[in-house]
């Protein structure tokens, strides 16, 4: 299956489609997914205005994995629940283990972006509950993993990439197959859901660069429907 990722990806890596309007860049990943370029950029300065006002509530944080390894991407989350990991594993909660608070709520610029994106993936009705905010510093990485701590594996994962640029890994449903690379900048959002909901992904280590309104930093916003 990832063959076709690997396809998609090489047939659009120089070459995109235009879909449904002009100024929209689309590049399909896989049947069920699709990077949409610079979809976020008309959002950025509320976008990061919210995002400065989760962290003043919820800051940003190294967690440990259930293994004992700290992850040197730091976390936050908004929404009903946010994902958390500690000694004792990966999940969902409504509190946030810092502050035992509720997570921040979800600002409605987060909300509505995300549906959009979804919906010009083509998945309608798309209501997240769950934000995770992921900070890359220079150096930091995620490694391959599924996302799937959550309920229905119907919705999508809608992904904002802001600031510094990472390559981006899509896989295969085995941790072993070959991603795809893909490169996300400033701006743009990843959808991915269908068929595709349960492929392996990461992000390689992030690269020392500078960012005009985000410095070093790489911040990314996933949204997810948890419950
Ligand atoms: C994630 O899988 O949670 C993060 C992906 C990204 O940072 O682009
Ligand atoms: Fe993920």
């Amino acid at each position: 299956m990832h063959e076709f990722v690997g396809e998609w990806h090489s047939m659009t890596m120089d070459l995109f489609s235009r879909h449904t309007s002009p100024e929209l860049l689309q590049e399909k990943l896989g049947p069920g997914s699709v990077i949409l370029r610079d979809f976020a950029l008309a959002d950025v300065v509320a976008l990061l205005a919210a995002v400065e006002s989760i962290l003043a509530k919820a800051p940003f944080r190294h967690m440990v994995t259930p293994g004992g390894f700290e992850m040197s991407v730091a976390m936050s989350n908004c929404g009903s629940y946010g994902w958390v990991t500690d000694r004792t594993g990966y999940r969902y909660d409504a509190l946030d283990p810092l502050s035992g608070q509720p997570w921040p709520g979800m600002p409605d610029v987060f909300r509505v972006l995300a549906a959009n994106a979804a919906a010009q993936a083509g998945y309608n009705d798309f209501s997240p509950d769950a934000c995770l905010l992921n900070r890359y510093e220079s150096g930091a990485r995620m490694s391959l993993h599924q996302d799937k701590n959550e309920k229905d594996f119907s919705q999508p994962i809608v992904s904002v990439s802001l600031g510094v640029s990472a390559m981006f890994l899509f896989g295969g449903f085995k941790r072993a197959d070959k991603p795809a690379h893909v490169p996300l900048n400033h701006g743009d959002v990843v959808v991915w859901g269908g068929s595709d909901r349960m492929r392996y992904h990461g992000v390689l280590p992030v690269k020392q660069a500078h960012h005009s309104l985000l410095g070093s930093r790489r911040i990314n916003l996933t949204f997810r429907k948890a419950s």
